[in-house]
């Protein structure tokens, strides 16, 4: 594997590119790495790399005509190569894309400086663009390192175990299990018993059942590829059952006040299939409780008669796991009601949430809340879902946040309530596994 590295900073990669396995390798020829400085190909007696963008703007780019001719120079027209821009807007790094890019005979890695490259050269020359993650460097050179690096454990022989790189972090799509070594005990903390056992069959389920812990824990999103045996699934099940929901999270569909489709304020009726499908999926995500606003006294005695055959009549017995679901449900005359009763159980007033098919002002998205309800575990939330053409003004006007709505990549705009709360409690709470 040769890489090249074309920078106006070769002698940034004197010593990191100098030491440890990768110097090994080099030494052995495994790899070979050639740092290119980009001056060389100005034609200018200042030798400059870059100008001012067209239609203004702060700060510089990389001239097009240096970086196009180094390219050309470098590139080995028999080999099996691959240019890569390391930007900020490429495809995030990974252990998946390392070990791709360990098949190619040579790797050109450009090494963007100011406010980046001409967009011509990426045209015209860039095979793969290449992120370290949602942040700004101030220079390629950081992450030509990272890729060099991790690219250079799967060529063959770089590593002194060959099997190291299989046994690691992500090669199932899962975190690598506890390790130790010398002492036996650390201020007080020993070495797990199985581990000093030398029984290899246990020690190796024992590790594969800590990356499967620990990865449901730190890392969800990585299970979505892993390949779990039902063992390894049965496990996470036991530990879905066992560990309380991380956090507070209550629900409620309004039928008052809502607006109807000439935006007058009604009450809406309650609707057997929106209760059945919201309840089942606020099981599903671990919701508390499962409100419905309603005041009106017919309706509420039409509720609670659908409510009891399910959780006390003969639907429960019928249908275990439904009469669980409708078991998170409450009536209540009002949104307030709603929220004295959550502030009576947590103590403090919950964060509420409304929810609106219309883009509006000042929203809050799904990641940005996923991120502060499972950081602030103590506070309680509560997710209000309109009937009708939607929540009143009233309602909105309470609210701390309005979620962003539920899209795809159509401009079709009509989900059911009980579809959307079903793919909101989804992007709020899914676990992938
Ligand atoms: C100051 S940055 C340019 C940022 C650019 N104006 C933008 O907003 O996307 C200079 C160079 O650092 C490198 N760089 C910055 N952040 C990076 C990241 N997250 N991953 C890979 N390279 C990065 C790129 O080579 C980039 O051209």
């Amino acid at each position: 594997m040769r890489y090249d590295i074309i920078t106006i900073f070769p002698e940034f990669f004197e010593s990191p590119l100098s030491v440890g396995n990768i110097k090994k390798a080099r030494d052995k020829n495994l790899i070979e790495i050639e740092t290119h400085d980009l001056r060389d190909w100005t034609t200018d007696k200042h030798r400059s790399v870059d100008d001012t963008p067209y239609g203004g703007g702060g700060g510089m780019l990389m001239k097009p005509e240096p970086l196009g001719a180094a390219i050309e120079a470098v590139k080995k027209p028999r080999a099996k190569s691959l240019v890569i821009l390391t930007t900020p807007a490429g495809e995030k790094f990974n252990d998946r894309i390392a070990r791709e890019l360990a098949s190619f005979e040579q790797i050109i890695v450009i090494c963007g400086r100011y406010e980046g490259i001409d967009e011509r050269v990426k045209e015209l020359y860039v095979d793969r663009e290449i992120s370290l993650g949602d942040f700004v460097l101030t220079g390629g050179e950081y992450a030509a390192c990272v890729i060099v690096d991790c690219v250079s454990r799967f060529v063959p022989g770089v590593l002194g175990n060959a099997e190291s790189p299989e046994n690691e972090s992500f090669k199932y799509s899962l975190l690598e299990y506890p390790q130790y070594t010398r002492p036996e005990s650390f201020k007080g903390k020993s070495v797990p018993g199985v581990l000093l056992s030398g029984n290899h069959n246990e020690i190796d389920t024992w590790r594969r059942k800590q990356s499967v812990e620990r990865t449901y824990k730190k890392r969800p999103d990585l299970l979505d590829r892993a390949e779990l045996t039902k063992e390894e699934l049965k496990a996470i099940k036991e530990l879905k059952s066992k560990s309380s929901h991380p956090f507070n999270l209550y629900i409620a569909l309004v039928h008052y006040p809502v607006y109807n489709n000439r935006f007058t304020i009604i009450t809406t009726a309650f609707t057997n299939l929106d209760v059945h499908d919201i309840a089942r999926s606020g099981a599903t995500y671990g919701i508390k409780k499962f409100f419905l606003v309603q005041p009106n006294p017919e309706q509420q005695q039409l509720i609670e008669r659908v409510l009891s055959h399910w959780t006390d009549g003969r639907g429960a017995s019928f249908n275990e796991s439904r009469s669980s679901a409708l078991a998170l449900v409450r009536v209540k005359d009002s949104v307030g009601d709603v929220v004295s009763e959550i502030e009576k159980a947590h103590g403090k007033r919950p964060k509420i949430i409304v929810t609106d098919a219309r883009f509006g002002d000042d929203m809050i998205g799904f990641e940005e809340l996923r991120e502060m309800i499972y950081k602030h575990e103590d506070d309680s939330y509560l997710l209000l879902f309109g009937t009708g053409w939607g929540l009143a003004k009233e309602i909105m006007d309470e609210a701390d946040y309005t979620l962003k709505p539920v899209s795809g990549y159509t401009d079709y705009n009509h989900l059911s309530v009980r579809s959307a709360a079903a793919i909101v409690l989804d992007r709020l709470f899914s676990s992938e596994v």
